[in-house]
């Protein structure tokens, strides 16, 4: 049976992941902070050596975005560090590695959607420590599948969707950024393509994973409403009214080449499935 290994399985993505590829007939380790802590070599090597996977799918991740502006450093270790050694051990195995990427290597500047080999220059600490972790997966080994991914959603993590419905129960108005567009992406339309990935390959190289279409987070907000029924007034407002700490990208879009379908159907889905209480 074919075994994958998966980092970060306890995380939002991971937990979606990991059950499908059983589903879909794989045998999976599940590895964390808790058995494989990737930023230590010798654990990487040690795990990998014993549990022997054909792949392994790298979605660990230091994910706090504002905080990673005052933790550079453990951002580093983690994305970059991290990245590397999981890519070392599998290079030297000749073992595949997905690396699940994101939209913040891009500056937000284009007017077109990214392609993958377009310029990469991140405007935020955390999107430098995922590019300088994408960088160590292609240096290390180059039976890679880079998937960029953005605006993640999922039933098992903290995320914009559950955030709004939750702000709504609560507020009768929301106030919502207008002026940052991307591409919402479910968990689970992710976890697809890993699978068809894996089952039917392609060539190595660099992927937009991405819900199709594009909406701003004040647009994504308004078909949570929808999806809801939630009799909720969605206000746009600009991002100088919220400032954080760290800077997003105003220009979010990538072309994903049809790898996931349109973001509104998925976001049905994903509503109809967790109910709308
Ligand atoms: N969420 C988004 O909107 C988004 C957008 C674009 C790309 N991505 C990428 O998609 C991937 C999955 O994101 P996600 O939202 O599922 O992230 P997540 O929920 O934050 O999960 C990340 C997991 O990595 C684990 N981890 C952290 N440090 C580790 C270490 N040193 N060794 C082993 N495991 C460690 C975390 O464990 P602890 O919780 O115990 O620290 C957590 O279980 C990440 O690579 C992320 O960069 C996410």
């Amino acid at each position: 049976m074919t075994k994958v290994l998966v980092t970060g399985a306890k995380g939002m993505l991971g937990q979606d992941l990991c059950p499908m590829l059983k589903e879909a007939g794989f045998e999976v380790f599940e590895a964390d902070l808790h058995n494989m802590d990737i930023t230590k070599l010798t654990e990487v090597k040690a795990v990998i050596d014993a549990e022997k996977p054909d792949y392994i799918v790298h979605a660990a991740a230091y994910t706090n975005v504002d905080a990673a502006e005052t933790d550079s450093d453990t951002a580093f270790l983690i994305n970059k560090t991290g990245s590397a050694n999981i890519a070392k051990i599998s290079g030297e195995k000749g073992i595949p590695v997905f690396y699940i990427s994101t939209d913040y290597v891009f500056n937000g500047k284009n007017t077109v959607p990214y392609k993958p080999n377009d310029p990469v220059s991140p405007i935020n600490v955390y999107g430098e420590s995922k590019l300088a972790g994408e960088i160590a997966v292609k240096t290390h080994n180059s039976k890679h599948y880079i998937f960029r991914t953005s605006w993640l959603y999922g039933h098992k993590g903290k995320n914009f969707v559950e955030t709004m419905i939750a702000l709504a129960q609560k507020n009768p108005e929301l106030r919502v950024v207008a002026d940052q567009v991307g591409c919402p992406t479910w968990t689970v339309e992710l976890s697809k393509a890993v699978i068809n990935f894996i089952k039917n390959p392609v060539s190595y190289g660099t992927y937009h994973v991405c819900g199709s279409g594009s909406t701003s987070w004040h647009g994504f907000a308004s078909k949570i409403m929808e999806f809801m029924n939630y009799n909720v007034k969605v206000i746009p407002v600009s991002t100088d009214e919220f400032p954080r700490p760290a800077k997003r990208p105003a220009y979010s879009i990538m072309d994903n080449s049809g790898i996931c379908p349109d973001w509104q159907e998925s976001l049905k889905k994903y509503i109809e499935l967790r109910g709308n209480g």
